[in-house]
């Protein structure tokens, strides 16, 4: 049963099924994020990509990429997933200034040493950490690769802050916080119906599924934080 998988490990090794053999369910899901379009908002108004050369790590189905791909000058998209880097190709075929790689967060500083103008990554460098990292705060400095802008966006809880998140995910998330400023957006997925949203919860967002489920509503709270210099 999907509301058992309340630990990180449990929620990593979910998630990480859902990345690798459903991609296509995963990407169908995440369009109903944000549907208002704050974080867009958001990040067209505060960063600057005009003319920049991107590196957006975890960058599922290209998502945020479409968000500022027009105003770039180079952008290299990566992902864990063999079936994510091919949805990327995909969409970008024939876009020779974007480039996808198969890459892992932690092999992100060895396989891009020299600088892009900006790092961006959203709802996707969390899943580099867990327990075995041992000092968070000295390892996202380890994996952090270099950039004259970096932007980590993560869920960090539905209906309020933290709500639901595994210990370890909030011991990363105070890592960010010391590191980085924050600006956070309450925004919402959007469903179709109360039925799609219990759905949609079971299969990425397991601690919540059974409060969906009661609260019998198609939309679901959640607390995006953007983090960065
Ligand atoms: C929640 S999705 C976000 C995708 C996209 N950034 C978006 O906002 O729509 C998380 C993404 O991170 C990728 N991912 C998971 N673990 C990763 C890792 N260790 N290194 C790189 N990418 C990873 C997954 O394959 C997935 O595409």
């Amino acid at each position: 049963m999907a509301a058992e998988k309340q630990n990180l490990q449990q929620i990593q090794a979910a998630h990480a099924e859902l990345y690798d053999s459903e991609a296509a369910l995963f990407d169908d899901i995440s369009l109903h994020e944000d549907t208002a379009g704050k974080l867009r908002q958001f990040l067209l108004d505060r960063f600057s990509f005009d003319g920049k050369s991107v590196l957006e790590a975890g960058a599922g189905a290209g998502r945020i990429t479409d968000y500022y791909v027009d105003r770039a000058k180079r952008v290299v998209v990566t992902d864990a997933y063999e079936s994510m880097v091919h949805m990327l190709e995909q969409k970008y075929k024939g876009v020779e200034k974007v480039t996808a790689a198969l890459c892992d967060h932690r092999q992100l500083r060895a396989r891009f040493p020299e600088p892009f103008d900006v790092f961006l990554s959203a709802f996707s460098f969390n899943y580099a950490f867990d327990p075995s990292v041992g000092d968070y705060d000295a390892f996202l400095e380890e994996i952090l690769p270099p950039a004259g802008q970096h932007i980590i966006i993560e869920c960090c809880g539905f209906y309020e802050t933290f709500d639901y998140l595994p210990p370890e995910s909030i011991r990363y998330v105070r890592a960010l916080e010391k590191r980085f400023q924050k600006t956070v957006l309450p925004t919402e997925f959007v469903f179709s119906s109360p039925e799609q949203a219990v759905a949609a919860a079971k299969v990425l967002f397991s601690p919540i599924a059974e409060r969906v489920r009661q609260q019998n509503r198609a939309v679901i709270p959640e607390m995006i934080h953007v983090y960065y210099d």
